[in-house]
């Protein structure tokens, strides 16, 4: 896979940070406490090769608890060289990950943990070495500490984020609040974790370790659920598509591409990561209601009675009774509820009027009448893009939303005189009426 330029550059940067950081920390005045690096070096490579894969792109492991403890027992010199350990992971090894991602979970290691350490003593922390910690230490030692974490979170976390944003063109914001928000209750559970493993080491030495290896794995076990469950849920929606499309041949691929055209829009539009995901879910599932429909009526060439078009009308109502059932997709009704209202007011279920209806059920609106146009349906052929395009420009501010249809503009790359489209779709229609 070739790298994008950036991700290149970006990565050659950290190293090159990475390693002066390295230099400087080791090679300072005072002894090196070789066994203290070899033991939390090697729970390092042991952490690191039992790593738990993120939702989107990378993986997380219990390495900060490590590195962590090293910094307050020993101090920088000491915890930046067990940080190099963090990246032999056994685990790249055997799924042989490029030497690049080598490179730089080394040096975001090094990073992180050289800059904590150097807080944590700045700040007035005291290393626990030869003397460990008493009650009596903790007003003193607890801004040390939280700074110290907090200054590695950031740099670990930040650091990937940037990465992934570069690797898949995303906002490093977006990249982070997906991928690390869900973490800051774990990232504190693991510092304090930090301090426990320090204190122990100090009293009990790399015996009194061992007792502290169960509640880690059992963090790494935390990890491992969430990820499970994130599959789960995906299988869930995965195989609903697939029922909806079992029962109208007609829209199969429809609701992927619904999904893809959305999800492009919402990202045109600065939504966060964690909306555009509950979007995503929305699109893939807007017509589950269809379930509730016969096949007859679905498939139906020509022209739909009245009871028939009302028994249609019913398939977002349906949805939503479906979609009651199944508690985290609770969050994605409103967008399935709504997805046919028309911003003047004359859509379906509510009626309901511009902004009164949900921003994503807005989206849907755009994306779902364009894949329909763009297909063909038993009842009538497929359109070209600039008719359909033209289409939907005619219908803003009475049935879609003028910004939502811009973004989506933008993102299939065509430009459209809005204004003279609106007067001449308005001149035809008041001159057929
Ligand atoms: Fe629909």
């Amino acid at each position: 896979m070739a790298l994008p330029a950036k991700l290149k550059v970006y990565i050659l940067a950290v190293a090159v940070v990475a390693a002066l950081l390295f230099i400087c920390l080791a090679l300072a005045a005072g002894e090196i406490f070789w066994p203290g690096v070899l033991l939390f070096g090697l729970l390092v490579l042991l952490s690191e090769s039992l790593t738990v894969d993120l939702p989107r792109t990378g993986a997380i492991s219990v390495s900060f608890t490590i590195l962590f403890a090293a910094i307050l027992v020993f101090g920088p010199k000491v915890a930046v060289l067990a940080s190099l350990f963090g990246a032999i992971a056994l685990r790249d090894i055997r799924r042989r990950v490029p030497w690049y991602r080598v490179i730089f979970n080394a040096s975001q290691f090094v990073l992180s943990t050289g800059m904590a350490s150097l807080v944590y003593v700045n700040a007035g922390g005291i290393l626990l070495f030869d003397r460990g910690l008493s009650f009596a230490d903790f007003p003193g030692i607890f801004l040390p500490l939280l700074l110290s974490a907090l200054t590695f979170f950031i740099l670990n976390t930040f650091s990937i984020s940037i990465a992934i944003a570069f690797s898949e063109d995303l906002s490093p914001i977006n990249a982070w609040l997906f991928n690390f928000k869900w973490l800051i209750p774990n990232y504190f559970a693991l510092a304090a974790l930090g301090v426990i493993l320090a204190q122990v080491y100090v009293m009990a030495g790399a015996a009194g370790i061992v007792l502290l290896v169960m509640p880690l794995l059992v963090a790494r076990e935390t990890f491992n659920v969430y990820r499970k469950l994130r599959g789960a849920y995906e299988g869930t929606v995965r195989s609903l598509v697939k029922a909806i499309e079992a029962k109208d041949p007609y829209t199969a691929g429809h609701s992927e591409r619904v999904a893809d055209y959305a999800e492009k829009i919402a990202r045109q539009l600065g939504m966060r990561e964690d909306e555009v995901e509950v979007l995503k879910y929305a699109a893939l599932l807007h017509d589950v209601g269809k379930m509730g429909v016969t096949k007859k009526i679905l498939n139906k060439i020509g022209q739909l009675s009245d009871t028939e078009y009302k028994k249609v009308q019913e398939h977002p109502v349906i949805g939503a009774n479906i979609l009651k059932e199944i508690e985290f997709l609770k969050s994605i009704i409103p967008s399935v509820f709504h997805h046919h209202e028309h911003l003047n007011g004359r859509g379906y279920v509510d009626g309901l009027k511009g902004e009164e209806i949900p921003l994503m059920a807005r989206i849907l609106a755009v994306a779902d009448s364009y894949d329909a146009m763009t297909s063909t349906r038993p009842y009538r052929v497929s359109l070209g893009k600039d008719e359909v395009v033209e289409e939907l420009i005619s219908c803003c501010g009475e049935q879609f939303d003028r910004t939502v249809i811009e973004a989506f503009l933008k993102v299939l790359g065509v430009e459209a005189d809005f204004e003279e489209i609106i007067s001449k779709a308005r001149e035809g229609r008041s001159k057929g009426e």
